[in-house]
């Protein structure tokens, strides 16, 4: 697939900007990227904060009712890419914690948000967005994230071009899609080469037991006083 990808000089969210350009017909791999974010969205209906000029925000469109059948997997997909790439472009060692959050030595650098377009109840696309800490140095960050947050720069001390991420990562979020639509066991595997999960214990929501690893559907399995649960989606604690 040829796929366009742009760089726009600001935006508030390139994923708000991103679900307005497929409501209006954008083609499916359509990627927009910015430096400059300034009302980025996490999951759970958190901020995503990047400091002005030295982080990337991405988005990734996936058009069409194709995409229907493994949207539970995509932010593993997205997740397994971005740390392909920070292993493949900088040789540093990131860490997928369940589902898709991406550490260095512990700290996040990267996270990932998947949302629906949908056309009334029709699901239209997927946009991925995906914020990744490049060249922020770790005073930059604010301070209640200095503990939690890193940069490639902050990892490594080499600064990274933007472009040439944003370009690596969006080739490779739309492969890894692809792999996850011929081969769902295959992509689950690369995901499972950078899980720091299996192995720890966990709290998500009400449960808490230790994570054991994903299923074939991608669920994290927890070992529990109550047996073996598989959980679908949520967001984990560590409890160790
Ligand atoms: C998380 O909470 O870990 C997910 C953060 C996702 C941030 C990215 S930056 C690009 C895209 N646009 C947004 O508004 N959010 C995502």
């Amino acid at each position: 697939m040829h796929a366009i990808l742009t760089r726009i000089d600001r935006a508030e969210s390139t994923n708000d900007a991103l679900r307005v350009m497929v409501e209006e017909g954008a083609p499916d791999g359509r990627g927009i990227y910015t430096s400059e974010q300034t009302a980025g969205r996490g999951r759970r209906g958190r901020a995503w904060v990047c400091p002005s000029g030295t982080a990337l925000a991405l988005s990734v469109a996936l058009v069409g009712p194709q995409h229907q059948a493994y949207t539970m997997q995509l932010p593993l997909a997205a997740g397994a890419a971005v740390a392909d790439v920070i292993r493949a472009e900088t040789g540093l060692v990131p860490e997928l914690k369940w589902p898709n959050d991406v550490l260095i030595s512990g700290k996040k650098v990267a996270g990932v948000l998947c949302e629906g377009v949908h056309d009334g109840t029709r699901l239209r696309g997927v946009v991925i967005g995906v914020g990744l800490n490049i060249n922020v140095s770790q005073g930059e960050f604010p301070q209640e994230l200095e503990s939690i947050a890193t940069s490639l720069l902050a990892e490594s001390g080499i600064t990274y071009e933007i472009d040439h991420l944003a370009r690596t990562l969006h080739a490779a979020i739309l492969d890894r899609v692809a792999l996850l639509s011929a081969n769902r066991g295959a992509l689950l595997d690369l995901w499972r080469k950078h899980d720091v999960t299996a192995g720890r214990g966990v709290r998500v929501g009400d449960l808490t037991g230790k994570a054991t690893g994903i299923n074939a559907d991608g669920a994290l399995l927890v070992a529990t006083p109550k047996g073996d649960k598989a959980i679908r989606s949520g967001e984990i604690e560590w409890t160790d």
